[in-house]
């Protein structure tokens, strides 16, 4: 929130005559109560949706004849120069008016005269908000789409760049077979087009339209509420009065979506930092999106993952809080809802920042080739690979395992690995060991022979990689 925009909480009219639902109090409102219940601090987030809503509204209002064109006319100017006046910063939010609907519709009266009061014909700031709130949130799953993209697509020329780098493949953190640098890559592009998919998914559930609901059971009004969807791009109005207004599941199901993201890019910021610690060396981050110790000159900080890493857990605690805050929710709508708005904008700001700067930093991991291919070639990573050898050559698969066993226990006893036993130490296993066994227990091998849909082979990576490429586009 700008200064500038900041609410006047000093606001010496705090009367009730500046609020429309005076008609029915003879007292004025505790100024701690009226604080406590206005939500212009954080609501006034929403006021270019506001806007729009009610200038698609008066607009239908005039389709149908209850407001006259003319009418009309005036009210979408007056709103057009409120909207210029709140994106220059020349409006004083008044908390005396408690809401962003209220402060708009007050100043559009005081622009424009009375006929500035009849734009809440036919309207509830029940379904007013619950239409901001949906065009607010479909404009960001949109922002946040084409960020998803924006790092799938550093995420793919990675892979492509690494197709060929072998590393140790993990399980229990152990080194397990060998991999490719660029099929890891890709085993997190796959997580974030399922979050992207899941996203375009919410986003049908977002884009209902709840006006002409009014406060819960319609109006009075000959509302044409296809006209309304239309002008605001929604792909049908709600069908019914009492869910339009009241429910917020479509909130509860984009958090979902925002923690799972965020929970994916968990898992990635735990790799990097392990990655780029000195006992492993895989990776380094550039320095642009590291920090350093005010006290050891020479720690370099993977600060950037350890905070995505930290963040995950703020947003799982919106995604509680909205299930908490709909839990036993009587219908139709009650003042709870108002609490739905800081979770929500907090998780899209501290989303779309951890997605920006996974998509910015990520091109720039510098990768040390030769410690990743060391920490492949140790832990007995080909095992399985003189396992399935074995196999090939007519050994039963229980009996192989066995074999290589016996074979791994010797090279721990001499501290060698498998690759490092001569033929005949070797053959000493098995009479089904020959001289071409070297072949499957280098690394390169190892990974070459991963060669189907799915595996790690490098020529797989680039194959999943164009298929990718492919979907996106
Ligand atoms: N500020 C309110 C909210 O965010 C607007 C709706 C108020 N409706 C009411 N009946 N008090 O939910």
């Amino acid at each position: 929130m700008s200064d500038k925009n900041s609410p006047n909480t000093s606001n010496p009219d705090s009367s009730n005559s500046a609020k429309p639902w005076a008609g029915r109090f003879t007292e004025p409102t505790d100024a701690f109560v009226e604080a406590f219940t206005a939500s212009v601090a954080f609501d006034q987030r929403l006021y270019r949706q506001d806007i729009q809503g009610s200038i698609a509204h008066a607009q239908m209002l005039a389709h149908v004849g209850v407001l006259t064109d003319s009418e009309c006319q005036q009210i979408v100017d007056g709103l057009k120069a409120i909207e210029a006046d709140i994106t220059a910063g020349n409006f004083s939010w008044s908390v005396t008016l408690e809401d962003v609907h209220m402060n708009i519709e007050s100043a559009l009266t005081s622009k424009i005269g009375e006929v500035g009061k009849k734009l809440h014909t036919g309207r509830s700031r029940n379904d007013q908000v619950a239409t901001d709130v949906r065009l607010y949130l479909r404009e960001e799953i949109d922002t946040i789409s084409a960020e998803l993209t924006r790092l799938l697509n550093g995420m793919l020329d990675k892979a492509e760049a690494e197709a060929d780098t072998i590393m140790p493949g993990f399980t229990h953190l152990q080194i397990a077979q060998p991999v490719t640098f660029g099929h890891h890559v890709l085993a997190w592009a796959e997580m974030f087009v399922r979050d992207a998919e899941r996203l375009q998914d919410c986003r049908k559930r977002v884009n209902v339209m709840p006006l002409g609901a009014a406060a819960l059971a319609g109006t009075t009004y000959p509302v044409d509420r296809n006209f309304t969807a239309e002008k605001l791009g929604f792909d049908k109005p709600a069908a019914n009065s009492l869910d339009a207004v009241s429910d917020r599941d479509f909130v509860i199901e984009f958090i979902s979506c925002a923690s799972i993201m965020m929970m994916h890019m968990s898992r990635i910021a735990e790799e990097l930092v392990l990655w780029s610690s000195s006992l492993v060396n895989f990776i380094e981050l550039s320095d642009s999106f590291c920090t350093g110790s005010s006290i050891m000159p020479q720690k370099k900080n993977p600060d950037v993952p350890e905070l995505v890493r930290g963040k995950t857990g703020r947003i799982y605690g919106h995604l509680m809080n909205m299930l908490t805050l709909m839990k036993s929710q009587p219908l139709a709508y009650n003042k709870d809802n108002q609490e739905d708005k800081e979770p929500l904008f907090d998780t899209i700001d501290n989303l779309k920042g951890s997605l920006k700067i996974y998509a910015d930093m990520l091109p720039h991991i510098n990768v040390n080739k030769q410690a990743m291919y060391d920490a492949a070639s140790k832990g007995f990573s080909t095992a399985t690979d003189l396992a399935d050898y074995l196999v090939r050559n007519g050994v039963p698969f229980r009996d192989a395992h066995e074999v290589v066993g016996k074979a791994v226990r010797s090279g721990v006893e001499q501290g060698k690995d498998l690759s490092e036993l001569n033929l005949a130490e070797l053959q000493s296993f098995s009479d089904a060991i020959k001289d071409d066994v070297f072949d499957v227990l280098t690394v390169e091998g190892s990974v070459a022979a991963r060669d189907h849909l799915g595996g790690t082979a490098p020529k797989q990576v680039k194959l999943a990689v164009k298929a990718l490429r492919k979907k996106l586009a």
